[in-house]
Parts: structure tokens; C-alpha cells; sequence
């Protein structure tokens, strides 16, 4: 009697351990599944930013980073745009003027409270410092691995649509959009930079992105291209300052290669990425084509007053469904995914009472 109670223990225990090591084995099994199908495998080096891709994020955010000099004048206009958005769905990032802090006293739109970036520089007209202040943005956004689109924006931008048309537009598509074409001229393309930059890879565009996650990562982390632009790429001072840096020889014949118009486009082409870009922006603006001096042209986007403001101009840009590129004889039927899309889901530059009249026609549909 005892000896069977022995044996139907020694069963029972056998059958536990059987048991326990199955379980043990699934818990296994699955776990190295999901980490098989793990996004981002961290490989090589790991580094800080590996570390936060591993961590699977509850809900993809798009990350929204903006720089500006001080106050946001539009800081209504984006208080009511987010105000629509779960928390869970966006971020903000400020790069401004070093020091300066958004609070209750400095802005009206409370999303912008204390989302400046401690890391923030002085940024000079023309030098490579703006791209600087991007790739500052993009590493503080990187930080948080739910951060999954990155869209820059300035202050003088209005969204063209509400949070959700512009959330889903950017997510839904596997690409970046990035404002990109060959550009041959000249006098903008330093042999200098060769051979970190060559000259097949060289890019012109304008510089409002919207990166997706390793794209982004790959701007955020570049040293070599942009210390080739902070040697060789300057904005050439305005004609009416020639006269002022005339000691470093005839101005009109200097590079002027406006560095934050060429940096990212050069870089992801650099790195044979185009095929994952949307090479066109997402970003309207209207270059002034009016300039009495000759090598003014085009140099500025159209800032649109009160005036003319209207119905109008709002419905025309967001019926713009392709974008023409002269220069590489390229139509760009605007898409996200394989479907027709507008092609512009933000605008620029509007003052501050031009963009209030503006909202009834942006955040509702038209
Ligand atoms: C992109 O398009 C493909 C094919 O139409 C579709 O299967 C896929 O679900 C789309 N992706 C997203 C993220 O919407
Ligand atoms: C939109 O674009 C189409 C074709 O380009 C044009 O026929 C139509 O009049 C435009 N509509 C508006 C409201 O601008
Ligand atoms: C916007 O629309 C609301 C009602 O839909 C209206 O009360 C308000 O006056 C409008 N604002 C402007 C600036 O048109
Ligand atoms: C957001 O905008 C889209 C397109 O303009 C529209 O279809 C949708 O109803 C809007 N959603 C809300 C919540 O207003």
C-alpha cells in the first residue's frame, strides 16, 4: 500500500516535470518568435537608439517638431489642431532660441508647455547650423520609441487638414517624404565635397521633411556629410550685403548653396535610400517671383497677409495632385501608399491674423 502511494507519487511528479518543461518550452518558443518578427533587430553595435527600438510601442506617434525663433505666432491655430488628438497619437518638439521656454505666460496653446528642447543652438542665417537644430529635433525624438514619423514644421505653417487626415496619410505610407532633385547647377555644388559627397548624389529641395523612423535615425546619427556641409556649403549673403564681404573676392561668383535645402535629400540619396522616398514635399509654399533684383528671385516663399487669405487659395492648394519637377523633366503624381493623394497636407508662410481666418476652412473639410 505504501510502496504503490510511493510509485503514484513518482508518476504524479514525472507527469508535473513533463508538464512544466512543455509549458517552459512554449513560453520559449514564443518568445523567440516575436522576437524573430521583431521590427528592429538590433544588430552590431548597440547603441542607445537600438535600445529604444526594441521596445514594442502601445501606439505609433508622429512626431511633430518645429522650429522657430521665440513665440509660435500660430500657437492657436496648432492648439486647436491637437486639441482633436488623443495624447497617445503625437508629440512635440521645440527647437527655439536657447533659453527660451513655453509656458502659460509665453503661448496659448498648452501642448507646447515645456516641449522645448534643452539641447537647442543659436541658429545663423545661411550656415549649417539649421541643420544642426534638425538633427537636434530628431535625436530628442528618437528617444521615445512610440515616435514613429517624424514631420518637421515652422512657424509660419498652417496643417491643411485635421489631425486625423494627416496622422493616417503619414502612417499608412512605407515611405519618407522628402522634397528631392538632382541638382546641377554649379554654383551651388562644391568639388570640395567630394568624395564624401559626389556629385551624382547631390540634391536640391525644400527642407520640410516627414521621416519615417530609420530614416530618421540615419540623419540624426550622420557626422561625416554634415561636416562636409558645415566646411563647403554657405548661403551666399543677399546682393544688398556684397558690398560688406567683398574681402573674400566677387561675391556673385561664390557657392551659394543654402545648406538645410540640400542636406537630407544629399544624405538618404548618399546612402541609396531614394527608393524608400516619396521624393516630393508635403509642404506648400509659394516662391516670390516678383523680386526686382535679378538674384532675388525665387529666394523667398510668398507670405500670405489677411488679404489673401481666402476660400480660394485654400481650395486650390489642396487640389494640387501632382508636382512638376523642370529640371529632371519628372511629373510626381502625388500618392501615399500606391492611392492619388493631395499633395500638400501643410502651407506656408501665413501671418498670424491670415491663418485665424483661415481655420473654419482648414480643420473642417472643404
Ligand atoms: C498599402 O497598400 C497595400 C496594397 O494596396 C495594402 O495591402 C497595405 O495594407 C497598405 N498599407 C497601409 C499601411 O495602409
Ligand atoms: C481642381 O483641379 C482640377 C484639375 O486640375 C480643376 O479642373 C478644378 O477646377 C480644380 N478645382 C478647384 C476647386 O480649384
Ligand atoms: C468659424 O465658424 C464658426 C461656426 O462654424 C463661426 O461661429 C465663426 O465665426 C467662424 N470664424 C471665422 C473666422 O470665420
Ligand atoms: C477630418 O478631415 C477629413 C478630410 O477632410 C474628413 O473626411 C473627416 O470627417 C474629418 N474628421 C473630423 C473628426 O473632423
Amino acid at each position: 500500500m505504501p510502496k504503490k502511494r510511493v510509485a503514484g507519487y513518482h508518476q504524479w511528479r514525472r507527469e508535473f516535470i513533463y508538464v512544466f518543461c512543455m509549458l517552459g518550452l512554449s513560453i520559449i518558443l514564443i518568445e523567440l518568435n516575436s522576437f524573430m518578427n521583431w521590427p528592429h533587430l538590433p544588430t552590431g553595435t548597440t547603441t542607445m537608439q537600438d535600445q529604444a527600438d526594441a521596445v514594442a510601442p502601445a501606439q505609433r506617434k508622429l512626431a511633430f517638431l518645429f522650429v522657430t525663433r521665440n513665440r509660435m505666432p500660430l500657437d492657436i491655430v496648432w492648439s486647436l489642431f491637437f486639441q482633436e488628438a488623443a495624447k497617445e497619437f503625437f508629440s512635440i518638439y521645440i527647437h527655439s532660441r536657447p533659453g527660451f521656454i513655453y509656458n502659460k505666460r509665453t503661448t496659448a496653446c498648452r501642448y507646447f508647455y515645456n516641449r522645448q528642447i534643452s539641447t537647442s543652438i543659436l541658429v545663423d542665417w545661411g550656415e549649417a547650423s539649421m541643420i544642426e537644430a534638425e538633427k537636434l529635433l530628431l535625436v530628442e525624438a528618437l528617444k521615445d520609441p512610440a515616435n514613429d514619423r517624424f514631420v518637421l514644421v515652422s512657424d509660419s505653417c498652417i496643417p491643411l487638414y485635421n489631425f486625423t487626415y494627416i496622422y493616417n496619410y503619414l502612417m499608412t505610407s512605407p515611405k519618407s517624404f522628402v522634397d528631392s532633385f538632382f541638382d546641377a547647377k554649379e554654383s551651388r555644388y562644391n568639388p570640395k565635397m567630394a568624395p564624401v559627397i559626389q556629385r551624382e548624389n547631390w540634391r536640391k529641395g525644400s527642407q520640410w521633411f516627414a521621416l519615417k523612423r530609420d530614416h530618421a535615425a540615419i540623419v540624426a546619427a550622420d557626422a561625416d556629410v554634415f561636416r562636409m556641409f558645415q566646411r563647403h556649403c554657405k548661403r551666399r549673403p543677399l546682393p544688398e550685403f556684397w558690398r560688406q564681404q567683398s574681402m573674400n573676392g566677387d561675391p556673385s561668383k561664390q557657392h551659394n548653396c543654402i545648406p538645410d535645402e540640400h542636406y537630407v535629400q544629399t544624405l538618404l540619396a548618399i546612402k541609396g535610400l531614394e527608393d524608400e522616398v516619396e521624393r516630393r514635399g508635403i509642404t506648400f509654399s509659394l516662391w516670390d517671383q516678383s523680386g526686382r533684383i535679378q538674384e532675388r528671385k525665387g529666394w523667398h516663399p510668398v507670405t500670405f497677409a489677411l488679404s489673401d487669405a481666402n476660400v480660394d487659395l485654400i481650395r486650390g492648394i489642396k487640389n494640387i495632385t501632382s508636382i512638376n519637377y523642370e529640371a529632371e523633366y519628372r511629373t510626381e503624381w502625388c500618392t501615399s501608399n500606391g492611392t492619388a493623394q493631395p499633395c500638400f497636407l501643410f502651407a506656408r508662410k501665413f501671418t498670424r491674423h491670415a491663418a485665424m481666418k483661415l481655420l473654419n476652412l482648414t480643420l473642417q473639410a472643404i
